[in-house]
């Protein structure tokens, strides 16, 4: 029987998985009342584009990107900034979409993990509300570091059940992590990214130019997620990291004044963020638990909920996988050489392999979560020889102390990095 809406509706009982009926609904039932099934899936297509000279006028990258056509009238946008991005790039943005003659509102927004919040989201959703986003044709652009990524990311993909947006950004870890996948999110109740969606930007744009001003710890906790991405799964950008990754730091990436023209510095940016998007690729959705880009953030959620403000996220990813470190030693999956490489390689970074939150009771009541997250498994990937990652399902409290025992506490409060220098050669 075809039904007011057009929908076929079945009474008659007939077996699960029945042949789609005309307009390509299952009909199921086996007891008389009607069921139905809806199978529909979505194509999911975004853009990761490493530019440069983002803000220079001559480029049209930033106000083109992912609109659906501009309708009449100027084009317009909505950016929403961190607002120490705003202190440092906001005047060039202003000129360069001046530039392009574009109307624009900035919202500017205090974007720290302890402000990663819902009341960030919702001043995002107001200022779209304010300006008018149209739904599908005025992406909204986001400047600004995974925090702020997350934010606006998330604001999108509720505004209006989902608008577009464009990412920018401007730390290390936006542009290796946070920028590039599908996931948005904020803390929620002391829990660390508990609520999120899966809504990437339809093209991220990553300029390293921005960089120049990011002070050294920065870099070095986006160096944490890049060395997540050699240690499981690629020995070439390990190598990269051993020989080049002091050098780099000191040159903040850039390739005016380097030593070989900023090419380390690329290669390492390009290799982190093909091996990121090998992995998300065919497991966008999570729907796969098994995920070897959990490396480092089995326990490094609580670890950095805990120790908040005193660790950044990469900090707490460092913390996590040096203990993930022994663990693979301990189980007979690293062998010393190796263990002893990555952490010469954490050092050279620059990276924290311990903080004092860390107890057994932490690390254990930290899985615990962790299991919950995954299912009722513990999923756990380790370094199985530098490269190559292996899940373990066992982890007990006490491997988990033993572990704990092979690292050596070399925290010192990092805050006091040194500060970067002024904008100038982004670009
Ligand atoms: N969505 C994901 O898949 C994903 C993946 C990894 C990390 N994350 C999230 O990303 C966040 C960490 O991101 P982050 O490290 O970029 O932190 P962040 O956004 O807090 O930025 C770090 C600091 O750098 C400043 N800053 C940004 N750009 C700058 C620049 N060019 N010059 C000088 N200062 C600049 C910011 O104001 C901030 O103080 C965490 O909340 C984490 O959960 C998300």
């Amino acid at each position: 029987m075809t039904t007011e809406d057009g929908l076929i509706e079945s009474t008659t009982p007939v077996s699960e998985g029945q042949p789609a009926t005309g307009n390509g609904l299952s009909t199921l039932g086996h007891d008389g009342d009607p069921r139905w099934r809806v199978d529909a899936s979505q194509a999911v297509s975004y853009e990761v584009r490493l530019c440069r000279g983002l803000l220079d006028p001559a480029s049209d990258l930033m106000v083109t990107a992912a609109s659906a056509g501009d309708g009449p009238g100027p084009r317009r946008r909505l950016v929403v900034l961190d607002s120490q991005v705003d202190v440092l790039f906001g005047e060039r943005i202003r000129a360069y979409l001046e530039a392009h003659r574009v109307t624009y509102e900035f919202c500017v927004v205090e974007a720290d993990e302890r402000r990663k919040t819902m009341t960030s989201v919702f001043r995002v959703v107001s200022a779209m509300d304010a300006f008018g986003v149209a739904r599908r044709r005025e992406p909204v652009i986001a400047v600004g570091g995974g925090v702020l990524t997350d934010i606006v990311g998330l604001a999108a993909s509720l505004y209006r059940r989902s608008t577009p947006y464009v990412r920018v950004p401007t730390t290390l870890i936006g542009m290796v992590d946070a920028g590039i996948g599908s996931k948005t999110g904020v803390n929620f109740s002391d829990h660390k990214n508990r609520l999120g969606t899966y809504h990437p930007s339809a093209t991220t744009l990553i300029d390293p130019g921005f960089l120049v001003t990011l002070p050294v710890r920065h870099l070095r906790n986006g160096l944490a997620e890049v060395l997540k991405m050699a240690l499981i799964k690629d020995r070439r950008l390990f190598e990269l990291l051993a020989v080049h990754g002091a050098r780099i730091i000191a040159e903040r990436m850039q390739s005016a004044g380097s030593a070989d023209g900023g090419a380390a510095a690329l290669a390492v940016i390009r290799l982190a963020i093909g091996g990121m998007l090998q992995e998300l690729q065919p497991n966008l959705w999570e729907h796969q638990l098994e995920r070897v880009v959990d490396y480092g953030h089995s326990f490094s959620p609580v670890i950095e909920m805990r120790a908040l403000p005193e660790l950044l996220h990469g900090e707490a990813v460092a913390v996590d996988m040096a203990l993930s470190l022994v663990l693979a030693h301990h189980r007979g999956l690293l062998s010393a050489e190796d263990l002893s490489r990555a952490r010469l390689v954490m050092g050279e970074l620059g990276l924290p392999t311990w903080h004092p939150v860390c107890s057994t009771e932490l690390l254990t009541e930290a899985l615990a979560d962790t299991v919950r997250h995954r299912d009722g498994r513990q999923l756990i990937p380790l370094t199985a020889g530098i490269g190559q990652a292996r899940f373990v399902d066992d982890v007990t409290p006490a491997e988990l102390a033993a572990a704990l025992a092979g690292l050596e506490p070399n925290w010192t409060s990092m805050a006091a990095a040194p500060s970067a220098p002024t904008p100038g050669s982004n670009g």
